[in-house]
């Protein structure tokens, strides 16, 4: 069993936001905090998330990723993971992706529920501008939350950056260095339009072939992969054998949209085919009437039959998506 697009592509990959609030404001993603968030009795429970994702499993989802806003507002996130991985072998892996403020606190319960994977966020190195940036005066939180997951053998630990220029781009060859010094993967992502004040530029976007060049004239790389597979980063390691790896994201200059494998649930309970969506579906009505099992299934088969076949940042009529990355989830 395995759902597919119209396209012919299949979709292993399910991206559950738990809730659209954050306790950062990360100028490329929530810096005022406000699009309106969702009412509280539209969020969906634990049990109806676990309903929809076990529907998704039986359907062929393999991968399972936790995102927000920050997911580990919400209380209880282990206890999540733990019913998640009832649906273990059907489904193979549970990810989380966190600005780290809470994982610490966390990071042992949600490896005894049977999370696998953790990808944390870190913009900068440097005190003043990550709080510059995040709008939160935590690099120290953030860097323990790095230290937490190794010690739970969270790895391969990936750590994501988005660069943006004037802002962080003079820290690409710091980064990597801290990648080698501390053997993780450090991934490096365009930035994309879909910050809630919508002051992305075309010009403030660093491209993922100028950030490997930057990167390159200090730490020389040697791409990993000759294939980007499923996966949406070019994966580097380092010419001169050094631990760490670096990964290029690069949604807007080297689209993968033929390859994606996603599907995306917010925390209002609304499947999403692509970041970019202009169209949601509300799966919610759906599971709080007395719909059947099969009729979710099918239901969800029917919205990823219509998945968009790519994003248009690059068209001329490109129209950012209302809903910021805090609500559609990474
Ligand atoms: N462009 C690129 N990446 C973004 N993220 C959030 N907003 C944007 C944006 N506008 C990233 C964060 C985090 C993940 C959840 O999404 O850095 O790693
Ligand atoms: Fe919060 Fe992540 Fe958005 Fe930053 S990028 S505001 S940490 S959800």
């Amino acid at each position: 069993m395995a759902l597919s697009d119209k396209y012919g592509r299949t979709i292993r990959d399910l991206r559950l936001s738990l809730t659209d609030r954050c306790n950062f404001r990360c100028f490329y993603c929530l810096p005022s905090g406000k699009p309106a968030l969702a009412r509280k009795e539209t969020i969906l429970t634990f049990e109806e998330i676990f309903k929809i994702s076990r529907i998704f499993v039986s359907l062929g989802i393999e991968k399972i990723r936790l995102t927000g806003g920050e997911p580990l507002i919400r209380r209880d996130v282990p206890l999540l993971v733990e019913k998640l991985a009832t649906l273990k072998p059907q489904l193979k892996d549970i990810a989380l992706t966190t600005n780290g403020f809470d994982f610490p606190r966390y990071a042992e319960a949600l490896r005894k529920a049977g999370l696998d994977r953790v990808t944390l966020s870190l913009d900068s190195l440097r005190r003043d501008r990550f709080e510059e940036i995040t709008g939160v005066d935590a690099l120290d939180r953030a860097l323990a939350a790095i230290d937490a997951a190794k010690e739970h053998e969270f790895e391969p630990v990936k750590v994501n950056a988005v660069i943006v220029r004037g802002k962080n781009d003079d820290e690409l060859a710091d980064f990597a260095r801290f990648a080698r010094e501390n053997a993780i993967t450090m991934r490096f992502i365009e930035f994309m339009p879909l910050d809630s004040d919508q002051n992305w530029t075309r010009e403030a976007m660093v491209s993922g072939a100028e950030m490997r060049d930057l990167i390159s004239a200090e730490f020389p790389l040697a791409l990993k992969e000759t294939k980007r597979g499923t996966g949406t980063s070019w994966k580097y390691t380092f010419a001169d054998g050094a631990p760490g790896e670096i990964g290029i994201i690069a949604p807007v200059t080297d689209m993968f949209c033929g390859q994606c494998s996603r599907v995306r649930l917010t925390a209002d309970g609304q499947i999403r085919t692509c970041l970019f969506s202009v169209k949601e579906h509300d799966i919610r009505s759906l599971i709080r009437s007395d719909a059947s099992d099969a009729e979710i299934a099918a239901f969800i088969e029917s919205c990823v039959y219509q998945k968009e076949p790519s994003h248009n940042i690059n068209a001329e009529k490109f129209v950012q998506p209302s809903r910021s990355m805090s609500f559609i989830g990474g």
